[in-house]
């Protein structure tokens, strides 16, 4: 293999309909189809560069060296490309985040985005939006929906092949905005790997699961037909149905705390009242308000005001993962 390097940017992106539990844990087939929006603004820049000096792989993350299970976890992934290249080099991946780290933003799913293309791109492969968006899922599995643009949807396929996501509509179909309530600025206590895992242990999962399918189809049209009302009745349901697995599975996972609920009660106030926002909440603390751009300042300015949230961040809908010139 020729030693290249490659540098690949994604964005995060923000699920309106959510993944939660596996078919197949190592595979990471989901139980469910998700539907999201990735989030403008917000970037993973990442570089990958084989090198056949190195004597096992180095990762970098906001320019620090990182081992352990995250290095494991980069590592395990990098197989996967070092097999499809036929190739035996260690990298040295160098990732950072623009948004602030341990903000609370998820970044999985940017990172494991930028990181299949970079180190697909460095080996010297080149691989169809549908093979690196699979590719990007056995990183992270909400990673396949940071590969294409705009709104994407993450069809649950029936194998490896088959599970992978789409792009359902361009970045410029809607001007949606995600105005993040961020109320806890430390690093989550149990991820959503170890939730996937336990999703099946609520008994309610099985429920949601039978359910959502209806779901999808009524934010799937409601997207395409610009239709902010149908979409936030749809996407705070969905939201709920997964917090209520959440906190019906053994062990029990409560990712609220008082200023979440506090910022939910409050959106549904200024619903009610003609402000076109809602809520979302993935495995944190955080809300995201997803509201119009007509809203999108004066949700910011409200959010800011609620005791327990530290920070606001806006982001619009964001584009595809993507090769930048190395650095
Ligand atoms: C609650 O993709 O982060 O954000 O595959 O273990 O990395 P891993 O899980 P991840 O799960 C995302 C869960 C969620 C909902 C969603 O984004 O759909």
């Amino acid at each position: 293999m020729t030693i290249y390097q490659g540098t690949a940017q994604a964005l995060p992106n923000i699920a309106l309909i959510k993944y939660w539990g596996n078919r197949d844990q190592q595979l990471r087939l989901p139980s469910n189809p998700s539907l999201s929006m990735n989030l403008a603004g917000l970037t993973t820049t990442t570089t990958v560069e084989f090198d056949p000096a190195l004597m096992q792989d180095v990762l970098m993350l906001g320019g620090r060296a990182i081992s352990g299970p995250g290095l494991e976890r980069v590592s395990r992934f990098l197989d996967q490309v070092r097999h499809m290249a036929h190739s035996r080099h260690f990298a040295r991946v160098d990732s950072r985040n623009n948004f602030p780290a341990g903000a609370g933003m998820a970044s999985s799913a940017s990172g494991f985005a930028a990181l299949a293309l970079a180190a697909t791109a460095a080996a010297g492969l080149t691989l169809s939006e549908a093979n690196l968006s699979r590719l990007a899922r056995l990183g992270s599995g909400s990673a396949c929906r940071s590969v294409p643009g705009g709104f994407v949807e993450w069809a649950m396929g029936e194998d490896d092949r088959s599970s992978y996501a789409t792009s359902i509509a361009p970045a410029n179909h809607w001007n949606l905005y995600d105005v993040v309530a961020l109320i806890d600025l430390e690093h989550k206590s149990i991820g959503s790997t170890e939730g996937h895992a336990i999703a099946a242990t609520s008994p309610l999962q099985a429920a949601r699961i039978a359910t959502v399918s209806d779901r999808l189809a009524q934010a799937r049209s409601a997207v395409l037909a610009r239709d902010f009302e149908a979409l936030a009745d749809v996407v705070e349901l969905d939201s709920l149905m997964m917090h209520a697995v959440m906190i019906t599975s053994s062990p029990v996972l409560m990712y609220w705390q008082p200023a979440t609920i506090a910022v939910m009660q409050a959106v549904r106030q200024w619903r009610a009242n003609g402000l076109a926002a809602c809520t979302t909440i993935d495995a944190g603390p955080n809300v995201h308000v997803l509201c119009t751009a007509a809203a999108a300042s004066e949700v910011a300015i409200r959010l800011r005001v609620i005791p327990g949230v530290r920070q606001v961040i806006t982001a619009g809908v964001g584009g595809p993962a993507r090769l930048i010139p190395n650095p």
